[in-house]
């Protein structure tokens, strides 16, 4: 369970370029949630995620994930609580270090007790097992250099090593972005199946209007700081791009659409 409580941040506070990017944000995922956010450019998404994980710390309110209050805890000391995926395939891994070598990095980092014990055979097996559903082939190139591998596959491994520790809340920005339609659909399905299987609780940013009503059982609309508007369930089922673009008079310089 993820709880925000009123969360503000203001960078460059008292300069002449201060610029509020949350103004009073709360929201709460239940266990399962799978959240998805979108915004204008601007808008404070990729900032509230960034508090969630510990890379900014909010001027005030209070983050909790699984009951634990994380607002001033660096992001070493919330990793095995939260991990995350970025937009830039080459943010996720070390492209110097084989996709293995990777992914033992992403256990350890979680400290995970899951894999820590495992003998390396087990270990490698187990690999294989999260890479193959990908349908990518990673799993037979295990020793291979990750610098070798295109942006789909490298979000996939990214993905894999966000998964491998078990957080309590995944935090996807905006990852198939760089993607070409093909590939994105195919990390999109990777997700959802890796989400789904391992009970996770997700908040995804996109600007793509088609995955946000196709994905998720919560979408959430930020503008200036502030949850404009949120829908879940039945309500966001029913939602669709057209209603979307209309109901907010998402303009060209708002655009949304991918
Ligand atoms: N580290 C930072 N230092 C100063 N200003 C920042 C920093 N990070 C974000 N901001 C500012 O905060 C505001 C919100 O930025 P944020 O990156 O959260 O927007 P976003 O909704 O993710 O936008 P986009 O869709 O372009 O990714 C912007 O005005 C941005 O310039
Ligand atoms: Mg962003």
């Amino acid at each position: 369970m993820l709880e925000v409580t009123s969360i503000r941040k203001t960078f460059h506070a008292g300069t002449v370029n201060a610029r509020t990017a949350l103004d009073g944000v709360s929201l709460t995922l239940d266990d399962g949630d799978f959240a998805v956010v979108i915004g204008g450019n601007g808008a404070g998404k990729s900032t509230l995620l960034n508090a969630i994980a510990g890379e900014v710390i909010a001027d005030e309110g209070r983050i909790a994930v699984a009951g634990k209050d994380v607002t001033r805890l660096p992001t070493h000391r919330r990793a095995h609580l939260v991990s995350r995926v970025f937009q830039d395939p080459l943010a996720g891994s070390a492209g110097s270090m084989t996709i293995e070598e990777n992914l033992a990095l992403a256990t350890r980092r979680g400290q995970s007790a899951r894999l820590a014990f495992a003998l390396t055979e087990t270990r490698r097996a187990l690999y294989r097992e999260m890479l193959a559903p990908f349908g990518l082939g990673l799993e037979n190139r295990l020793d291979h250099k990750v610098e070798l591998l295109s942006g789909g596959q490298r979000q996939s491994l990214a993905l894999a090593m966000a998964v491998v520790t078990l957080p309590r809340i995944i935090l996807l920005d905006e990852h198939t972005a760089a993607l070409d339609p093909k590939t994105a659909a195919s990390v999109m399905q990777a997700t959802v199946r890796a989400v789904e299987e391992n009970r996770l609780t997700a908040l995804m940013v996109t600007h793509n209007m088609q995955h946000a009503i196709d994905f998720g059982n919560r979408l959430i609309m930020m503008t200036d700081g502030r949850i404009l508007f949120e829908a879940r369930g039945e309500e966001k089922r029913g939602l669709t791009v057209e209603a979307l673009v209309e109901r907010f008079h998402l303009t060209d310089d708002k655009m949304l659409l991918s």
